[in-house]
């Protein structure tokens, strides 16, 4: 077999709404979240090649000594009990610890890619998936998701307009499990509130798109106010809803028109914080953009992508 290439995109999250409910024992928060997939990405190469040993390349990955691409490779070789040469070409354009979910969804790229490049099935993806990050999961997806428990488990939730989102990111590095820490007593007890209930219901209404919330805004914004003021700054230019995403630093702001968006971008200069002004992506658009990144390798529109090389 020669080499096989595919150029594909790892897209940025924002969450629409995030409640932590409570610490549990193994250390990790119960979450009630609405995932959200935005047309920012990171574009990563990969050649797949056979071989008698392993051999992993990443180039553009900067110095993290445990990448995700990486990790995310070795997973799915340990569980296809193969070897290969793969080469990664990482185009890293998602700020990295912005709440953006970059990381995990690079490492999701790989989990998706790889079956179809080497035509041998990944098992255990989803728990594979879950095992690198509580993100992870949901880049398996894409769309609109609710994501319960530590994030990892996820269920798809009705499809978004294609909305237009700004994204602002301050230099401020949040450290999350800091962010978990800082929480503190304020947690909602384990006997939910009914709040939790727009979860379940969660649909694209301006009732339930206004009721979001962010459970970690108050701690962070204590510690660096100036992410309260350019959250404020998203609010006063007509963004509904705008919210900070993960434990941040990043904030976005959804549009009704690209217009209103246009006419807030002066507001936010870029020297002062990086700016992304892009859309809202459906599950439906997520897949297709798989599909469109991996067509010569796949057989037929399914979901994951099947690999035309299966024997
Ligand atoms: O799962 P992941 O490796 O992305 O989590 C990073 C850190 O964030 C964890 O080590 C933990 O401190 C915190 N975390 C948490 N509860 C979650 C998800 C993450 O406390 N549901």
């Amino acid at each position: 077999m020669s080499a096989r290439f595919a150029r594909v995109r790892a897209f940025a999250k924002i969450n629409l709404s995030l409640k932590v409910l409570y610490k549990r024992p193994d250390n990790y928060h119960e979450l009630r979240t609405v995932f959200q997939t935005v047309g920012l990405h990171d574009t990563i190469g990969i050649e797949y090649e056979n071989s008698r040993r392993t051999e992993l390349l990443l180039e553009g990955g900067g110095d993290v000594p445990d990448n995700l691409i990486l990790r995310a490779a070795r997973s799915f070789l340990d569980s296809a009990r193969t070897t290969a040469r793969i080469r990664f070409r990482l185009q890293k354009r998602i700020p990295m610890g912005g709440g953006l979910g970059g990381g995990s969804s690079d490492a999701a790229a790989v989990l998706l890619a790889l079956p179809v490049l080497s035509g041998k099935p990944f098992k255990e993806l989803a728990l594979a998936a879950a095992t690198l990050g509580s993100d992870v999961p949901f880049f398996l997806h894409g769309g609109t998701a609710l994501g319960v428990s530590r994030g990892e488990e996820v269920y798809p939730l009705p499809e978004p307009p294609r909305s237009p989102v700004l994204i602002v990111t301050p230099s401020v590095h949040v450290s999350t499990p800091e962010a978990y820490r800082s929480l503190g007593r304020c947690l909602t007890s384990p006997d939910f509130s009914n709040r939790i209930n727009i979860f379940q219901s969660f649909v694209w209404r301006e009732s339930s798109v206004s009721a979001t919330e962010n459970d970690f805004e108050g701690a962070v914004f204590g510690q660096y106010p100036e992410l309260r003021r350019w959250l404020r700054r998203l609010e006063a230019s007509g963004a509904r809803p705008a919210r900070m995403s993960g434990s941040g630093s990043s904030l976005f702001g959804i549009y009704s028109s690209r217009d209103e968006l246009r006419r807030a971008l002066p507001l936010f200069p870029q020297e002062k914080l990086r700016v992304f002004s892009t859309t809202l992506v459906s599950r439906r658009a997520y897949r297709a953009a798989w599909w469109r990144s991996l067509q010569e390798h796949i057989d037929g529109l399914t979901w994951p992508p099947r690999s035309r090389y299966l024997r």
